[in-house]
This record gives C-alpha cells, structure tokens and sequence, in this order.
C-alpha cells in the first residue's frame, strides 16, 4: 500500500500509515554481509490500526515486524498481527462503565524475550505471548500472579537474571511493582504510593535499587470519555524520582524531586558510590495543549542522585533531539559507557552513539530521505569491549517508499552499514524491538 499525503493525523499519513496485509518473504536481497555469528531473529513492534484509524499513535493494534538471519543470510522477513482481544473482539480497554480489562490491550510497544518467553507488551494491559514465527499463543499473566497491567519496558537484570517490572492504572493502586525471578516466576508484587494517577511508560534499574519516575502527565476522565488519549501535562502535579532497593516495599522508597519534565525513556540508570546516575531522554514539557502533536523534542539529560546528602544535580548532557535510547543488554543497570539513539532533526536523521566517559559521540547520518528506527544493540559473541557488536534497526527511505534492515558496527556506527537488507515492503514507523538469539 503506498502512503498518502492527506490531512489525516500524522499517525495515520506517511509511513505512520498502516499496512494490512500479512505476507512472507524468503531469501532477501543483502547489500554488504551479514556478519555470520548473528544467528536469530529481530523482532520489533507497532502500531497498525486493522481498521486504518485510531485516535491516537499510541493506540492502534499491535504488529510485529520479523527477520531471520542465519549463517550470513536473510532467511525471512514475516509481519504478524499480535492476535488480542482488542484486535478480534474490538473491545477496548477501558469500558464504558470505567471498568479496566487488562485482557485486552493492544500488544503494540515492544516485545521482549525472558525465561523463553517472548511477550508482546503494552502499558495498559497483561502481555501476550507470542511464538518465535510469530503466531500468538495467548495472554501471559504469570500463571495469575500478575494482578495489574505490565509496562512495555520491563528490566532484566544482566547479573541475576530477574525481570524487574511495573504496572500502572488511573484507579488506585496507581502504581505496582513486581519482581520475576530468572526462571520467570512472579515471586514479589508491591503497592508503590505515588502522586495520583501518572503516566509512567518505563524505569529504570541499577544494581541494588529500581527508579520509579513520578511525572506531571495525569489521568483525565473527560478525555478518556471522549476517547481520546486520556493524558494530559499537569502543572500542579510535581515530579520527583523515586529510588527503591531491590526487592523493596513502599516504605522503603526515596522521593526526590526534580525539575517538571517528562520521560518515555531512560537510557540507563547505575550507581556511583553514593549516587545514583540516571540518564534520560527528557522533555521539559509534553501534551500541554494536545496530545495529538509532539511540540517538544527530548534530550539527553542526568539526574545525579545523592543518596547520602539527598541532594540532586540536573546537567544536560545534548542538545540534540533524541529518542528510542537504548544500550548494551550487559550494561542494564550498571555503569555503561555508550548509549545509543534516534536523532532526527533538520535533514538529519541518524543514530548517535554516545561516549558518556569521553563526553563524544559519532553518528550514522542516513540523509535527508531515510529514517532510522531504534538501534537494538548486539553483541559480539567474543567482544572484549562494551560496544564490540551491532546495531540493528529498520529503515525508511521516502523518496522510494521502501523499507530495509540495516546492521551497522556499533564500535564505528559513522562508517557504512555492514549489510542493508531490501524488504519486500514498506514498514511503518514502529515503537521498540529486541534480538532474539538463536
Ligand atoms: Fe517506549
């Protein structure tokens, strides 16, 4: 389906526009060579409204988009539809009455893979289970465990194991935490008390504590009744920072408050001594007038996190708008040294990564036509360095209203793609993906 330029809303025009049908494709076309070690599948989801509408971009059902790579090809390329209750039975989230059912949402932000599961994830719902061709399998609730909605960003901790998540909902208890041991039982759930009833679309953890982000995006009845997204900037709400350890309850959290912004994404959070280092892709505000419109661009920011004077220090580390940060899977938690993200901005449309030891950065300018998605970090089987590996991402390249899977080398992600794969269609600009290892 080719895109159009009409005023439709900008989630619905371009290639925000969905595409409908499912197809498969076989033995694509490689540009450059898929480095052979790389053997697995790139999953990354979106929203794909079936019926070609949805209020909002946050809101249409959710599609994966899948490539197979092994032994230096590019076996496959198959886009599925997250099968849920909201796609096949047309029932929303949030009822009439005010009601939450949380066996419906529609599976469209990200999909992650822990304890051999892979999930397909949206904030306001359980997860959906998805099988590595990517039919849908079923709702996940942790054998019944899980008693509110599952971020799309849930945390595994690269030196337990454990899935550190939370939930959030417009009804008291606004806010849940819950803790998933290594082999995927929910063993701990927690009531975290927080302002009223936030927007919170990920966290961040680090090696003894989780960080929760308490933020003036609130909970508006009148919208959701009209059906719209039912968020909106607040600015008597506040906004602090939240430090729990691991493991922890509600008494046990640390408020700390900081300057009004608002953050879909974290880049990583780590401890320092007595400090807690948080870097962030931060908005100084969001959704004041509409959320129908992104007015404002994110940057790269730090909270520096005192635990011992309660102090903290807020520093913009760029001035560049960035989104869809994301770093080594080994790194979560702990001190990292790169991070990498989307930067569009002018006729630039690139992936940065940044140095934060050096305080440098290189980035992959694609040019004026092609827009890059989230680069999912891989590493190298035998990488002695933090960023001895890949990224991986889909592109988009207007002026030809094609799509393709590019690999770039993460130690130099300035020099050319180490291999570009044509698709066999246009992907659509999606939300956060993963690398399934084989
Ligand atoms: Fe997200």
């Amino acid at each position: 389906m080719s895109t159009t330029t009409s005023d439709l809303p900008f989630h619905l025009r371009d290639n925000y526009a969905p595409v409908f049908d499912e197809i498969d494709a076989t033995d694509l076309e490689v540009v450059g060579q898929l480095p052979a070690e790389l053997s697995g599948r790139y999953f990354r989801n979106g929203a794909n409204p079936h019926t070609g509408k949805s209020p909002h971009w946050f809101a249409g059902d959710g599609m994966i988009h899948g490539i197979r790579l092994r032994d230096g090809k590019a076996e496959w390329y198959r886009n599925r539809y997250v099968q849920t209750r909201s796609l096949n039975e047309g029932l929303p989230t949030i009822g009439k009455d005010g009601s939450i059912d949380l066996t419906v949402g529609v599976a469209n932000t990200h999909i992650v893979g822990h304890a051999g599961k892979i999930l397909a994830l949206v904030e306001s719902s359980f997860p959906c289970e998805l099988s590595p061709e990517l039919e849908t399998i079923g709702i996940h609730d942790f054998g019944g465990r899980l008693d509110s909605a599952m971020t799309a960003h849930p945390k595994t901790c690269p030196v337990t194991g454990e899935l550190h998540f939370f939930g959030y909902g417009f009804a008291p208890p606004y806010l849940r935490y819950h803790r998933v041991d290594a082999d995927g039982v929910l063993v701990q759930s927690e009531s975290i008390e927080v302002s009223g009833p936030t927007m919170m679309h990920d966290f961040s953890i680090t090696e003894n504590h989780v960080i929760f982000m308490d933020l003036p995006i609130i909970f508006d009845f009148e919208l959701a009744m009209k059906g719209a997204m039912p968020y909106r900037w607040d600015d008597d709400y506040g906004a602090r920072v939240g430090v729990m350890p691991r493991g922890g309850s509600n008494v046990d959290v640390r408020w700390f408050d900081v300057d009004p912004c608002y953050v879909f994404h974290p880049l990583n959070s780590f401890e320092q001594g007595s400090k807690i280092i948080i870097d962030t892709a931060r908005y100084p505000e969001m959704w004041r007038q509409t959320s129908a419109k992104f007015h404002d661009t994110a940057a790269l920011h730090r909270w520096e996190i005192d635990l011992e004077t309660g102090t903290v220090n807020e520093t913009g580390l760029d001035d560049r708008p960035i989104e869809f940060p994301r770093l080594a899977d080994s790194r979560v938690g702990l001190a990292n040294r790169y991070g990498y993200a989307v930067s569009t901005f002018g006729d630039t449309n690139a992936v940065v990564k940044y140095d934060l030891e050096k305080n440098t950065d290189v980035v992959h300018d694609f040019g004026k036509a092609v827009l890059p998605g989230e680069p999912v970090f891989v590493a190298a089987e035998d990488g002695a360095n933090e960023d001895d590996g890949w990224l991986l991402q889909y592109v988009f390249d207007k002026s030809s209203d094609t799509s393709s899977f590019v690999v770039l080398d993460a130690r130099d992600p300035s020099s050319e793609a180490v291999a570009t794969v044509k698709l066999p269609r246009r992907i659509p600009y999606g939300f956060h993906g993963s690398w399934f290892a084989d």
